[in-house]
């Protein structure tokens, strides 16, 4: 039997792709929930288990001093808000899961127990939260402080938090609410507690205000690569999403995380490991290549996008450095493992080698259907991965493309589940 795998989404909610032949009105329809809504019901006929939806709270600046190259391009701003899109997207669909990123450092753990717990009633159990600390300053100066917390400082204080909102949840027992007729009893007193939370970064009283959630506790998901976030995975998460480079590094992830959740009392099943890909996608292999081809030519656009993103994970202007000389070995408090990651990656090479690639996930997946599904299916089996996260723009032929192409090959080799055997998220991330 081939080992399944499981399928998510990564994107934002920001512009996806306009001004390119198969955009279409790719510059407005990303402001409407239409297009989410078309992309949810096509991943669910394709079996996917959720939708990741990146976020972040600031407009970037640091490239090149300003925010001009931002803005011009559309690359990180502007930005939704992902809450409010949830709903819709779960009221049009009945499998897959939906988890919006939420930041532990400038969401009150109440508001955010209450508005998760919220979303697993109106999603009938079909909610998570990829849960990020925030690494970029502009984001601490929006909610009027100076700069963020030290890396390992904000990890300390994102456990904190993870830890009260998951006893926020369980201030209700399961079965709390009794609905009692006769007796005139709807909660049963005795089953609702006061928290009395009293740690080093928050105090919550509690207990909650809303009813026990079909999950009761939402399905986490975590990012963060560094060793105290594979930790803060290890305790929390129902899932980790990665952007390891190459097959070592993927397994090695995978290994890593496994013994940190045994580490923690877990069983390594307990946590599922995605890795980011972007596959590049034709009819035929020939045709594939030729697309591929195509965008490692566009040289000067990749290289500007590339210290673009460099410089939006670290906060360092990239745009400053000399492109003809080594890497750059910057300190930053910031994504310090992305950077770290693209140190030990472009080892060797100049700033502008490194940078004239695109930047295309975990594994470079070029090629037909077949041949995509294929290497996937062993490149899941060599590195012990429970499935990918496809990163790629929402338009309509990126997603069909996927779901009605890459999803039926990968079908077809018995790689997929055939149905959603559970109501829940979690239940169905857990089911292999
Ligand atoms: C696949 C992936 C997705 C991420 N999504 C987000 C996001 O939506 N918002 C955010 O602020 N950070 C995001 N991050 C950054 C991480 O949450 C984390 O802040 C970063 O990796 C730095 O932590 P680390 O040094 O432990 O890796 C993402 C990282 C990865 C690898």
């Amino acid at each position: 039997m081939p080992r399944k795998m499981h399928l998510g989404w990564f994107f934002g909610f920001q512009v996806q792709s306009w001004n390119q032949v198969w955009s279409g009105d790719g510059d407005t329809d990303w402001m409407t929930p239409e297009i989410y809504v078309e992309a949810a019901q096509a991943m669910e006929r394709a079996r996917f288990d959720c939708m990741v939806i990146e976020d972040a709270l600031f407009v970037p600046d640091v490239f090149r001093g300003s925010a001009d190259w931002t803005l011009e391009h559309a690359l990180y701003a502007p930005k939704h808000d992902p809450m409010p899109y949830v709903p819709v997207i779960a009221a049009a669909t009945r499998h897959l899961g939906v988890i919006p990123t939420v930041t532990t450092t400038f969401y009150p753990p109440y508001l955010a127990a209450r508005l998760l717990s919220t979303l697993d009633h109106v999603t009938r159990g079909r909610v998570g939260a990829n849960l990020v600390m925030s690494h970029n300053d502009r984001t601490a100066q929006n909610f009027g402080y100076d700069a963020q917390r030290e890396h390992g400082q904000r990890y300390e204080v994102g456990h904190e938090w993870a830890e009260l909102v998951g006893r926020l949840w369980e201030t209700w027992e399961p079965d709390a609410i009794v609905k009692d007729a006769e007796a005139g009893v709807y909660a049963d007193p005795a089953k609702v507690h006061r928290l009395d939370y009293e740690g080093t970064w928050y105090r919550s009283r509690g207990p909650l205000n809303v009813a026990p959630s079909p999950q009761g506790r939402p399905v986490i998901c975590q990012a963060g690569a560094s060793p105290a976030g594979r930790d803060f995975a290890a305790r929390f998460a129902d899932l980790v999403i990665c952007n390891a480079q190459g097959i070592d590094s993927m397994r090695e992830y995978r290994e890593d995380i496994s013994r940190r959740l045994v580490g923690h009392g877990r069983d390594p099943g307990d946590c599922k490991v995605l890795y980011l890909v972007s596959p590049v996608l034709g009819e035929t292999d020939a045709e594939a290549s030729g697309r591929w081809q195509r965008m490692l030519d566009d040289v000067e656009g990749n290289i500007e996008r590339n210290l673009a993103i460099l410089t939006y994970y670290s906060g360092v202007d990239f745009g400053q450095f000399d492109l003809d000389a080594p890497m750059p070995v910057v300190r930053t408090n910031a994504s310090k493992t992305t950077i770290e990651h693209n140190r030990v990656k472009s080892e060797g090479a100049t700033l502008r080698e490194f940078c004239s690639r695109p930047e295309r996930g975990c594994v470079d997946l070029v090629g037909s259907p077949d041949a995509v599904a294929a290497q996937m299916e062993e490149i899941n089996g060599a590195v012990g991965g429970d499935g990918f996260l496809i990163a790629l723009p929402i338009n309509r032929r990126t997603v069909y493309e996927v779901t009605d192409g890459l999803a039926p090959a990968l079908a077809r080799r018995g790689l997929l589940r055939e149905a959603y055997a559970y109501p829940t998220l979690r239940e169905n991330l857990l089911e292999f």
